[in-house]
């Protein structure tokens, strides 16, 4: 008897098979379909087809909501899930993944975030099955495919078209066979091994776990774990990295989405919330509500767009008196590990201190928690999947975060994490000569040899040594191993003098008549902040830089401002040398978090993956601190220690002495 006629949609609760009978209209599953490549459109097709159960709709992290497929709407992406259960939209799903790997990641998330859901199974009508085989859940068997007696095939495996699977032979879960491969009897396929279009097995062939068999392989000897094998007859060509994809050939193409058009003035609308470009001038108008730094400012970010970061937005929400409101920069995720990743976006911060400022809400808890829901609602909508953020610790504007303020987790999003370090400030109220006491006694020995030595600081607010400051910054960098995000290009210097105008300035330290350190000030609403630091590498061993800082406070006090900012350690690190530097000129330490919360985490996660792959391939492994981690830089396997990560503004100066 034909399996198929029998069950044609086995609708086992997460592994348990439960059959359904054919034909009924009454109570059949309400299926989504997660994945929208051809893949998925075939088993669309065998749903339809078998009239078995109702499609709802489409999951897919790589597509816009509301986009159809087949006349399908995309409803969102797997994070979705349990909501569509919950609202008893779905209660069943089909994961139409071909890779086999990828879709055994997506079927352990649906498991763990909607164990209550069921898997669905797709056998064409005119697959041929026999009466003795049995067939796990979330399995796809393709037209014309034939499974003989005997057979036991495994959850979520694939047997595409006209593949053939003769008399007792196993396929484990995840497994798979492309179309027209074949396979004797008695044959044994290993869990997420795949079997690649027009190969043969011969009989009583064992295949071991994660191998792929070649395209039009011939396959008479066992077949090891772990590897690829082709040819005829086949051999093991190469070992190979569980999950390594074995899908995308050279001329294969991932589908992208057009770009979205070019944004106007107010990009978005949502609830209460609009979202701003650089352009628009209310941008202005609501920093001058609120509490902020330059770093919040217009220019400061349409500077960053120039240099090629991203769009940048302000995303206000609520009326101009009361608000929350949200700088950000909005990057394309354009090529991680080697594939596309159609129209996902990420967010992340200019290079300084921003995060979100407010007006007339801070203490409105419930104000503070729907600003901060419509923000995620907003990057949702624009296919986030990431967002990361260096707060300002001076304004401490990590209070305005509802989660963090209470420390309660929130709800929509499946990972939160908050870097927490310390940066340190001088504060100029006290006056110079109180401040000079304060210090480290060694700082003030160091600070008396240098003066002795003539050692002389002056204010360059024409920025007339700036090409003395790039050259020394960049051997500063080199120096210390700094990561390649501090390698600002040259053009980053030029546009910073441009935009900062008068609120920024160089300060240069003159040993005798030759250049020794500098620094880049940024002066702002009674802070100022030590960009940049730079030393020459001749004048490393006397510190001149200790000089700058003494004398920026001193200036910094007689214009009239109440801070000295001087910022953190290494990746926001207080034990290193970098903040035992700083802390040598002040005990006055603020918090400084980072923000880093994963929006979309299928997305994240395969991204993630796809690179790490890349990597593998090149024989690197991924550098683990930074976040995003689909964005992190290759590293040496063995040897080399970790790169530095993007937290901390002045984690790279490290004017050590
Ligand atoms: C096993 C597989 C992933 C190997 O791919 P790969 O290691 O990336 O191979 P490359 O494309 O880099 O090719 C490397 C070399 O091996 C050769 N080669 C690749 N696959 C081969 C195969 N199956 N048989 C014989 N030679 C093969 C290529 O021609 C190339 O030779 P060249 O260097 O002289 O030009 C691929 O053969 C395969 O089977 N993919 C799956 C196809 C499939 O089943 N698609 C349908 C899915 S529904």
């Amino acid at each position: 008897m034909n399996h198929q006629a029998e069950s044609p949609v086995d609708a086992g609760k997460n592994g348990k098979k439960a059959t359904f009978s054919a034909g009924s209209h009454i109570d059949v599953p309400r299926v989504v379909v997660i994945g929208c490549s051809g893949h998925a459109r075939v088993v669309i097709d065998i749903l339809e087809q078998n009239h078995s159960c109702r499609i709802m709709g489409l999951l897919d992290t790589y597509r816009h909501p509301t986009t159809t497929v087949l006349g399908y709407q995309v409803l969102g992406s797997d994070d979705d899930l349990r909501a569509l259960v919950d609202a008893n939209i779905c209660d069943s799903v089909f994961v139409a993944i071909g890779d086999n790997w990828i879709r055994s990641l997506v079927v352990d998330r649906v498991k763990r975030l909607v164990p209550d859901v069921r898997f669905v199974t797709a056998i064409h009508a005119s697959a041929q099955i026999s009466r003795n085989v049995s067939v796990g859940v979330g399995t796809a068997i393709m037209a014309g495919a034939v499974v003989n007696s005997g057979c036991r095939i495994g959850d979520f495996c694939i047997l595409n078209t006209c593949s053939s699977l003769d008399h007792d032979s196993t396929m484990e879960q995840y497994s798979s066979l492309a179309p027209r491969a074949v396979t004797g009897g008695s044959v044994s396929i290993g869990a997420f091994s795949a079997v690649a279009i027009g190969a043969v097995v011969s009989h009583a062939i064992r295949i071991g776990e994660q191998t792929v068999v070649g395209a039009g392989a011939t396959v008479v000897n066992d077949i090891p774990a772990g590897v690829v094998a082709y040819g005829t007859p086949a051999r093991i060509i190469r070992q190979r990295t569980p999950g390594a994809s074995y899908l995308s050939g050279r001329n294969y193409e991932p589908p992208t989405l057009p770009v979205p058009p070019p944004s106007p003035a107010i990009v978005h609308l949502l609830k209460n919330l609009a979202v701003l470009s650089s352009q628009a001038a209310d941008w202005a108008a609501y920093l001058q509500r609120a509490p902020h730094d330059y770093f919040h400012r217009a220019d400061f970010h349409s500077m960053a767009e120039t240099l090629g970061s991203g769009r940048a937005s302000l995303a206000v929400y609520g009326n101009s008196d009361k608000f929350l409101a949200w700088p950000f920069i909005m990057q394309d995720i354009e090529d991680c590990g080697g594939c596309s990743a159609g129209n996902l976006k990420d967010i992340t911060s200019v290079y300084g201190y921003t995060g979100p400022i407010a007006s007339g809400c801070e203490n409105d808890q419930s104000f503070l928690l729907s600003a901060w829901n419509a923000m995620v609602d907003m990057w949702r909508s624009y296919g986030i999947v990431s967002v990361f953020a260096r707060l300002h610790p001076v304004l401490a504007n990590h209070r305005l975060l509802p989660h963090l303020r209470s420390d309660r987790v929130n709800s929509h999003f499946s990972y939160d994490e908050f870097g927490e370090g310390k940066t340190v400030a001088i504060d100029l109220l006290p006056s110079r000569e109180e401040t000079w006491k304060s210090y480290d006694r060694h700082l003030r020995q160091a600070l008396h040899r240098l003066l002795a030595l003539g050692t002389n600081v002056t204010l360059d607010p024409e920025w007339k040594y700036l090409d003395d400051f790039i050259r020394m910054y960049y051997r500063t960098m080199k120096r210390n191993n700094a990561s390649a995000f501090y390698l600002f290009p040259g053009e980053y210097f030029c546009k910073l003098r441009e935009t900062l105008g008068s609120h920024g300035s160089l300060i240069i330290a003159h040993c005798g008549d030759q250049v020794a350190a500098g620094g880049l000030l940024i002066e702002y609403g009674g802070i100022v902040h030590v960009h940049l630091l730079a030393t020459d590498d001749a004048f490393v061993s006397l510190s001149p830089s200790k000089l700058i800082i003494h004398e920026a406070q001193a200036w910094a006090r007689a214009r009239g401002n109440r801070l000295l900012h001087l910022g953190g350690g290494r990746a926001s690190r207080t034990d290193d040398s970098l903040f035992r530097f700083k802390s040598m000129f002040s005990d006055n330490f603020y918090t400084f978090y980072t923000g880093r919360w994963v929006v979309n985490q299928g997305a994240y996660e395969l991204l993630t993956l796809k690179r790490e792959n890349q990597a593998n391939k090149l024989g690197f492994a991924l550098s683990t601190s930074y976040f995003p981690a689909y964005r992190a830089s290759f590293r040496e396997i063995v040897g080399i220690g970790e790169e530095g990560d993007q937290t901390s503004p002045h984690a790279g100066l490290a004017p050590v002495s």
